[in-house]
């Protein structure tokens, strides 16, 4: 085809910033994909609400249905379980590639998404559902496939990093943090998933899943937010040499494959120390690989924008060169440590 029509799902902090990447680098992405990516149509809750002015009024619908099917690519940026989840479904049974950022959609029911991708013969790519612009899908489902992964352990989520971090070098009230991350566009439209952890644990569902060839689902993941985190735990911490982090933990262990997010005291002297802001950092232990270390943006609409144009520039190029992704379908059926009460 000389063009191929794409579909974006969501106009809010991330789809803003897909739509401004995909109007403003037509040209080159039409150069990497072999054929132009034309934005059909804007699917939005509210058509009368203000928008970026590099949004075209024109094709913004509330009907992202009808919408769906007239797409070659479906970019969803709605967030949640549904509509997203129907609407995903939808647009693969129509035949589109689907690319999405919704870590809570596939840490719940991802593997309905992966099968009805894989009858389709379409391709589901998520990278900007884990750590924002930070490549961390694609290597550990493909440059790492051949290792043996051990542990992955991570600060996954940008608005619980960005608070803990302004409460501990600023000073901070809780509440004011928070508020400073929904401003700057890092939080979840329900912050509540940020700070008691859900986001994180759907992020480690998704990393324990790729690193283990299994399926956690969200509920498997043991979780414990930020919310109990007071002023004269950050000061306690800095007086003994310490940070406190919210980490996400993914290992294989005897009893099975184990995920869990948690605040923790880490060292100074630690990597995750130095990771400020809004900043995510990914450590992965293989057994070939030894330590590997993944770090960068991990919220924003810029950067997660990033990630989402790089699945969309893959899954054309498949359109249009022929082939399809890996496939989400092969697990081992590992066994899955239940949650530990706490
Ligand atoms: P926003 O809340 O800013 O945007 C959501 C968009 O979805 C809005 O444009 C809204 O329309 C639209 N929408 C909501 N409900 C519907 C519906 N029923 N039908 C059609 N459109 C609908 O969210 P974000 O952009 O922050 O996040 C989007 C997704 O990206 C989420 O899955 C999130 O987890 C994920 N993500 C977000 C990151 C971030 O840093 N913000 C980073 C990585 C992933 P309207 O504008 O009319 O209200
Ligand atoms: N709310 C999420 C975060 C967005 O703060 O990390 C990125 O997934």
């Amino acid at each position: 085809p000389s063009a191929l029509r794409v579909a974006l799902l969501g106009c809010g902090v991330v789809g803003t910033q897909v739509a401004r990447l995909l109007i403003e680098q037509a040209d080159d992405l039409a150069s990497r994909v072999g054929a132009r990516l034309d934005l059909v149509g804007i699917a939005v809750r509210d058509i009368t609400a203000p928008r970026d002015a590099i949004i075209d009024p024109a094709l913004l619908t509330e009907d992202a249905r009808a919408l769906v099917e007239r797409a070659d690519i479906v970019i969803e940026v709605i967030g949640g379980i549904e509509p997203a989840r129907t609407l995903l479904l939808h647009a693969i049974a129509s035949g589109a590639s689907v690319v999405t950022a919704n870590k809570a959609l596939l840490a719940e029911d991802g593997p309905t998404l992966y099968r009805a991708a894989d009858e389709a013969g379409v391709d589901v790519y998520y990278e900007a559902a884990v750590a924002g612009a930070i490549p961390i899908v694609r290597p550990i489902r493909e440059s790492l496939t051949g290792d043996r992964i051990q542990r992955v352990l991570g600060i996954v989520n940008g608005t619980t990093n960005y608070v803990l971090d302004q409460m501990t070098t600023h000073g901070l009230a809780f509440d004011e943090a928070v508020a400073q991350a929904q401003e700057l566009g890092y939080a979840e439209a329900d912050p509540t998933a940020d700070v008691e952890g859900f986001d994180a644990a759907a992020k480690a569902a998704i990393l324990a899943s790729l690193a283990f060839h299994t399926r956690v689902t969200i509920s498997d993941v043991q979780r414990e937010g930020i919310t109990k985190i007071t002023a004269d735990d950050v000061a306690w911490a800095k007086q003994t040499g310490h940070v406190i982090k919210l980490l996400a933990i993914c290992e294989a262990t005897e009893a099975g494959v184990s995920a869990r997010v948690h605040p923790a005291l880490v060292p100074l002297d630690h990597p995750l120390a130095g990771v400020r802001g809004a900043f995510n950092a990914v450590f992965i232990e293989a057994e070939a690989a030894g330590e590997l270390m993944f770090y960068g943006r991990g919220a924003g609409g810029a950067p997660t924008a990033s990630a989402v144009l790089g699945d969309v520039v893959s899954v054309a190029r498949h359109r249009v060169l022929g082939g399809k992704g890996p496939a989400e379908s092969h697990y081992a059926g590992l066994p899955i440590a239940a949650p530990a009460t706490s």
